[in-house]
Formats: structure tokens, C-alpha cells, sequence
């Protein structure tokens, strides 16, 4: 058989968290490595993967039928190449190849570093499946990183989580929590920078409970987040998602006294209500962490925090919901994710019976009302102030360029000085539903 003209090319959909956005983008490192070139058409591409997200039904659900849609593109073009990836690929393994037999392969997240070989044994007929959880560091097996023309990248620090949250599929898809070494972080932040980048988010499902080998011993996140300030060129540091039981009092420090890292945290509680925190096997009571924000907000007054809620898991009553609304009112969140009750397969909660459908979404509504004004308040604290914004692209009006604050709010300038990869000091003059609008100021 002819090979086919040019380079062959691949369409990734990612779904699901920023873990995912930055496997995504490891993945399309390995297979370059193979030949293949990203595209944003999916008609156009040799290989499809899809990086999946097990996090919810809805979104498991979506991925089939995502692979639905794409039976006329593989009909079109048989050599076409399907894979599922991410942790739809990790719970559900054989049984995707099953459900829809037009996919080709199936590699769980811990396993990426292999795509070149499954790619070739797709080559061979075969339709391999890797769901293992390897001893071997993955990332230590892909690519370099590549020129990056963005200023903002990801750096995955730790991955896994041991905290068993009764409702949670991660301790399942992602495995048991590993950290990095530390060396192999610090070279990977000094490549970034490098080449360009400015400000660096530190990945991890459990973050705050990296616990990685140095050369003396074992490193804490606050000793990455110091040791990553002292690089030149790297002006922002940022962390994502970390539990309230794992904020060790030396990274509350930081963020008081470093002044890269940046004051914004996402720190998620998940209910308001002591009982279901409980049976949610949370292991702390509301009190605690409202007690955990007082510290942090006493090191850095001005810091801006999120959260991520639940509503309607099993036996949550009037009153559990409305101890979290008394949370929210008392924390005060500058953003918030929340999300009705999903049974996952597998996790201790799945056995219990939800509350009733109405019920949740009357709750979800009720407390997205609630953050959302929280939101809008924060933002319009925010009219008047001169901020710092490093900017990331052009905006949809000509001339306009958007960016992120410090505190992570989306600001648009429309000014034609503002280049991407500068920080430059804005004074915020509008807020809109969800991004500021304001005027350069200067570098
Ligand atoms: N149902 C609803 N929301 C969930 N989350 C995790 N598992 C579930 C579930 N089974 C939410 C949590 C978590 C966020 C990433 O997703 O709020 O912090
Ligand atoms: Fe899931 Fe986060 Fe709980 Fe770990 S800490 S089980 S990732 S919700």
C-alpha cells in the first residue's frame, strides 16, 4: 500500500480537567516524534484520540457519543486511526473496544509514553489496550517539550490521589499518589522558561500533597514553589487542585511571603454540612476549614480563593444544604465549580441512594445563584484597581488583547501596544459577566 503525501496528522478532543490539557499535549509530543502533526479539523486527521474524563456520568457518557459522530469519518477513510485515552479509557479498558468497535486502541493515562508502539501494532492489525500503572515515571519516557509560543504552560508535579472521597472516581483512574522527582520538575520549569514561558501552573489531583525526592531528602510543594521563584524569566506561580487537609503551614507562608506565586487558590470543601463531609470521608469538619481560610487569608490578605461543590449526595437533607450555603456566605468565593451528585461505579457512595432529582438541581441553582454573585462581587472589587496582567492572545475586537490577573481574572485591553508575553500594569475599568475590561497602564 502507498503511504500516504505530507505528514501525517492527528486530532486530539480533550475533555475534562487541566491534567488532561497537558497530557494532551504530551501525547501530541510522542506521536510528532512518529511523524504526526496536530490539527484542529477532525475530518482532515490520520488519528483521532480522545482524552477522556471519567469524573462525572455526563461526561463519560459524552465520549461515546463523540465516538458515535465519528463512524462517517471512519467510513470515509478507513485508515483512519481511533483512540480512547484519559480515564474514561482507565475504568472502562476492553470493554470501550467492545461498546464501539470502530476504536482502534485504548491507553490509560499512565501509559502514554507507549502511543508510539500501539500506533504501530494498530499498523499490524492489532487493537491494543494498556490500562497498567507502570512503575516507571512516564514523562521520563516522552519528548523533550517543544518551543512553546504561549507564556502560560502547565508543569504535571504529581498525579494520583489517596484520599478515597466516598464519591470519587480518581483514586481509581489515576492510581495511588506519585510525586515527581524534583529534579526532573526544576528541569522541566527551567526548559519552559527558556523558551518563553512566564508563568508556570503546577499540576497535580492532590497538588498540595506532592512529596517528591531531592537531593536531601524529600521536598515539599512551598520548596518546589521557592526554588521555582528563584528562576529568572519565570514571573508567575500557580498551583492546582489541592485538598484543605494537605496545606502545610510552610505553602501558607509562601503565599504571604513569595511574591511569584500568586494570590489565587483553589482549594475545594465540597459541602458545608459536617454530616456529609463525613460520609463523604472528607476527614474535615466546616469549622476547620473556615478556620484553614482565616490562615491563609491572614498571610495574604487580598487572596482570591475557589472552591468545588457537590449537591445531592446521598442523604443530604434541607439542613446539610444549607449549612454549605452558610459556608459560601461566610467564605466569600471569588469563583466556584459546582456539580449535582453523580454516581460513579465503583466508589463507596455508588451503593447509597441520591436525593431526588428535583431536589438537586433546586439546590444547584440555588447555590450557583449564590456563588455567582460572589463572583460578580469579587470582580467588581476589582473596577478602579491597577493590576498586573500578563497577556496570552489577541481578543475577538481588532486590536484587543486578553490576559490573566494575577488573581486569575480573564482582563481584555484594546490596546495595540499590548504584546503577548508581556506583564503589563492595567487599571481595571469595567466588569462584565465573566471577564474585566481595562486600560494599559504600562510595562
Ligand atoms: N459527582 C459529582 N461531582 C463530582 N466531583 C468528583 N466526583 C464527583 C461525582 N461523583 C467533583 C468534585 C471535584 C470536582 C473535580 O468534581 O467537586 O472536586
Ligand atoms: Fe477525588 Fe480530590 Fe477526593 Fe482525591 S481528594 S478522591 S481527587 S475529590
Amino acid at each position: 500500500m502507498a503511504e500516504a503525501e505530507g505528514p501525517k496528522k492527528l486530532y486530539i478532543k480533550t475533555y475534562g480537567c487541566q491534567m488532561n490539557v497537558y497530557d494532551s499535549e504530551r501525547m501530541a509530543e510522542a506521536l510528532g516524534a512518529e511523524g504526526y502533526v496536530t490539527t484542529d479539523v477532525a475530518e482532515e486527521a490520520d488519528m483521532v484520540l480522545l482524552n477522556t474524563c471519567h469524573i462525572r456520568e455526563k461526561a463519560a457518557e459524552k465520549v461515546y457519543s463523540d465516538l458515535g459522530r465519528l463512524r462517517p469519518l471512519k467510513a470515509a477513510k478507513p485508515s483512519l486511526k481511533i483512540g480512547v485515552a484519559g480515564c474514561v479509557a482507565q475504568a472502562e479498558g476492553e470493554e470501550i473496544l467492545k461498546r464501539m468497535p470502530l476504536v482502534d486502541l485504548v491507553v490509560g493515562p499512565q501509559s502514554y509514553h507507549r502511543l508510539p508502539q500501539m500506533t504501530k501494532a494498530v499498523d499490524a492489525g492489532e487493537k491494543p489496550v494498556d490500562t497498567d500503572f507502570p512503575a516507571e515515571d512516564k514523562f521520563e519516557h516522552l519528548p523533550e517539550r517543544p518551543v512553546s509560543s504561549r507564556p502560560t504552560a502547565f508543569l504535571t508535579v504529581q498525579e494520583g490521589c489517596d484520599k478515597f472521597c466516598a464519591f470519587c472516581v480518581v483514586p481509581y483512574t489515576r492510581g495511588a499518589e506519585v510525586s515527581r522527582p524534583v529534579e526532573r520538575i526544576l528541569r522541566e520549569a527551567r526548559a519552559l522558561v527558556a523558551k518563553g514561558v512566564r508563568e508556570i501552573t503546577l499540576l497535580g489531583q492532590n497538588v498540595n500533597a506532592y512529596h517528591g525526592e531531592g537531593e536531601d531528602g524529600t521536598w515539599g510543594l512551598a520548596r518546589i514553589v521557592r526554588e521555582l521563584a528563584r528562576i529568572e524569566g519565570l514571573d508567575r506561580i500557580r498551583y492546582t487542585t489541592s485538598h484543605p487537609n494537605d496545606m502545610e503551614e510552610a505553602l501558607i507562608a509562601a503565599h504571604g511571603d513569595e511574591p511569584k506565586l500568586m494570590p489565587y487558590l483553589h482549594l475545594p470543601v465540597q459541602s458545608g454540612s459536617d454530616r456529609i463531609l463525613k460520609a463523604m470521608n472528607r476527614k474535615h469538619t466546616a469549622e476547620e476549614y473556615i478556620r484553614l481560610v482565616e490562615r491563609i487569608r491572614a498571610a495574604r490578605p487580598d487572596i482570591l480563593l475557589s472552591s468545588d461543590f457537590i449537591v445531592g449526595f446521598p442523604g443530604e437533607t434541607d439542613a446539610d444544604f444549607e449549612a454549605t450555603m452558610d459556608l459560601i456566605r461566610e467564605v466569600h468565593f471569588g469563583a466556584a465549580f459546582s456539580f449535582k451528585y453523580s454516581a460513579r461505579p465503583g466508589t463507596p457512595a455508588a451503593e447509597k441512594p441520591g436525593v431526588a432529582d428535583e431536589v438537586a438541581d433546586a439546590r444547584l441553582q440555588a447555590l450557583q445563584a449564590l456563588v455567582t454573585s460572589q463572583q460578580r462581587a469579587a470582580q467588581e472589587a476589582m473596577v478602579g484597581r491597577e493590576v498586573r496582567v500578563l497577556f496570552e492572545k489577541a481578543g475577538r475586537l481588532p486590536g484587543q488583547m486578553v490576559g490573566k490577573s494575577d488573581y486569575l481574572h480573564a482582563v481584555h485591553v484594546a490596546d495595540p501596544g499590548a504584546r503577548v508575553g508581556q506583564i503589563g500594569r492595567v487599571r481595571i475599568t469595567e466588569s462584565g459577566p465573566n471577564s474585566l475590561g481595562g486600560v494599559l497602564l504600562g510595562a
